[in-house]
């Protein structure tokens, strides 16, 4: 019966499927290391609508998982007999979308009389450190940057972490998203304002992400993105031009470097020894350069995951199901998903 006699392996063989938003997703680690990792993104079908549709994206899951699970698994060259667990987000995204993943997930345990295990995306992109640097061991201090959530994080061990300071209300992705789309460029918004602000300067004073004097760490972005639109909905009625380049460069710094700078203050008062970028957002590379340097300055370790452990992917779900596995903190079958999990 299924459940019972699982085998732990301590180099287990992990799958890991996400299926939260527009990327279908599947990946292979055995132990910390990566031996296949698939996308199968809607995005340019998304594209077209200028944001992710939640039905277009549960159907192209539909259509995509079968396809994913198993590239992921012969890119590997594994067998599926030596499958040790299923590692699968649970939440939180698209509810439809992330019900087509975990449906596949659980089937597929069941099917492999295998673990499952139900990961929290946002724990999953955490995790996603782990496949860069083999020898990466809490305590850390994570710069979390994603489309639904902005965070200083302190990992204190593998299973616990503190929330340093959050947005309150608008996350640093979706700030880049719309005002993406008030610049006039496609989904998906941040790497397109990227490259703008590439081509600008950073000559106009917006208010910064970080709330001020405010007793806790808080960031805010709602308030900066209503005066990029602001500014640029006043130069149009009066006629004046305006460079949307010095718009990027000068949002992408306000946006940015507060959370940089919290993130490295965070390390030193804590005299954690080591910093994580995760998330979407942590692709940007203003923030992956002044990060990087701000790490160097204060002799501090930085672990960086490359661009496409950034954004969503299934190898950092395997990831955060390695450890889930390690602690024997498996799932029911009848587990649901979860639209919203809180950080915590
Ligand atoms: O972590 P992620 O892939 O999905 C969520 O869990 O939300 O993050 C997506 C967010 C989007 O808002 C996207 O615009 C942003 O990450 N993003 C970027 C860059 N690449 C992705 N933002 C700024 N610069 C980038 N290069
Ligand atoms: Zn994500």
């Amino acid at each position: 019966m299924y459940g019972q006699n699982f085998t732990i392996n301590k180099e287990p063989v992990i799958i890991g499927i996400e299926s939260s938003c527009d990327e279908t997703a599947a990946a292979v680690i055995r132990g910390r290391k990566l031996l296949s990792n698939v996308i199968i993104s809607s995005a340019a079908e998304q594209s077209k609508y200028g944001g992710v549709v939640p039905e277009i994206a549960s159907r192209a899951h539909s259509d995509a998982v079968d396809c994913a699970v198993a590239e992921a698994v012969r890119n590997a060259g594994i067998a599926l007999k030596d499958i040790d667990a299923v590692a699968v987000t649970y939440g939180a995204g698209l509810l439809g979308a992330l019900l087509v993943g975990l449906s596949f997930a659980k089937s597929f345990a069941y099917s492999l009389n295998v673990p499952l295990i139900a990961v929290n995306h946002i724990r999953g992109h955490l995790a996603a450190a782990y496949l860069c640097e083999q020898t990466l061991k809490p305590p850390y201090v994570t710069l979390l940057a994603s489309g639904g959530h902005t965070a200083v994080i302190h990992t204190k061990s593998y299973t616990s972490f503190e929330v340093l300071g959050a947005t309150g209300d608008d996350a640093a992705g979706e700030a880049f998203d719309k005002v993406a789309r008030i610049l006039g460029l496609p989904y998906p918004g941040g790497p397109n304002v990227q490259r703008l602000a590439e081509e600008g300067k950073d000559v106009i004073a917006f208010p910064q992400s970080l709330v001020k004097n405010s007793a806790e760490m808080q960031f805010s972005y709602s308030g900066l993105k209503t005066a990029v639109i602001n500014y640029c909905h006043n130069a149009e009625q009066k006629g004046e031009a305006y460079s949307r380049a010095d718009v990027a460069a000068s949002f992408q710094r306000a946006a940015l470097e507060p959370l940089v700078r919290k993130t490295v203050e965070s390390a030193l008062k804590l005299n954690v020894k080591t910093v994580t970028a995760a998330g979407g957002v942590a692709a940007n590379k203003y923030m992956r350069e002044t990060l990087s340097a701000a790490c160097a300055k204060e002799n501090i370790k930085l672990v960086l995951p490359e661009k496409a452990f950034c954004t969503d992917n299934a190898a950092m779900i395997a990831a955060e199901g390695l450890i889930q596995y390690l602690e024997g903190n498996f799932a029911p079958l009848n587990i649901n998903a979860c639209a919203h999990i809180p950080l915590k």
